[in-house]
């Protein structure tokens, strides 16, 4: 900020110095290439996800997660009992965030391909696959469907991102791939 006025108080009009012309083309090209990078590496680089949005209550995402887990429970782990959840190949999943859990635990098959559906039933979570770089904002009224086919068995953690208070580093959620 300056105290006191510019020598030339029309000073917009002044012919712009070569050094910053040459700043400001570098920036342009610069922002142009970074810009078309995203759909160069959506489509090439097999990179950022191809997701879709819906609208969506949380009471009704929850009651779609409760009729999954319901019907495929396999099994229960932890202290807490969550339910351990087999679906069936090529169907639609759910996986729900909340203060301070993902709930409940995916049980996928290799190679099967998914629609998996994730909502959050009240505040912003990420979902971030572990160790996939799959990272997905999880906003209340909105699910995020992505068609996944996991293609290596094993065990992968959902760490949650995005600071919701104080359990925020609790929020751990699993995803098992089964080989069949
Ligand atoms: Cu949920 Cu941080």
């Amino acid at each position: 900020m300056a105290i006191f006025p510019p020598a030339q108080r029309i000073w917009w009009k002044e012919p712009i110095e070569r050094s910053e012309i040459l700043w400001i083309t570098i920036a342009l090209v610069w922002s142009l290439i970074l810009f078309f990078m995203m759909p160069y590496w959506h489509l090439v680089g097999e990179q950022n996800l191809s997701n879709e949005a819906y609208r969506i209550k949380p009471d009704v995402f929850a009651e779609r997660t409760e009729a999954m887990a319901d019907k495929y429970t396999v099994r229960e782990e932890g202290d807490t009992g969550t339910p351990v959840v087999h679906p069936p190949a090529g169907g639609d999943i759910y996986m729900l965030a909340r203060l301070w859990e993902w709930w409940p635990v995916l049980e996928l098959e290799k190679d099967q391909t998914y629609r998996l559906h994730l909502s959050s039933v009240d505040w912003v979570h990420g979902f971030s696959l572990l160790p996939e770089n799959i990272n997905i904002q999880v906003h209340p009224e909105y699910e995020m469907v992505i068609t996944v086919t996991p293609n290596r068995a094993g065990e992968y953690s959902v760490v949650c991102n995005e600071f919701c208070g104080i359990g925020h580093h609790t929020m751990v959620g699993k995803i098992y791939v089964v080989d069949k």
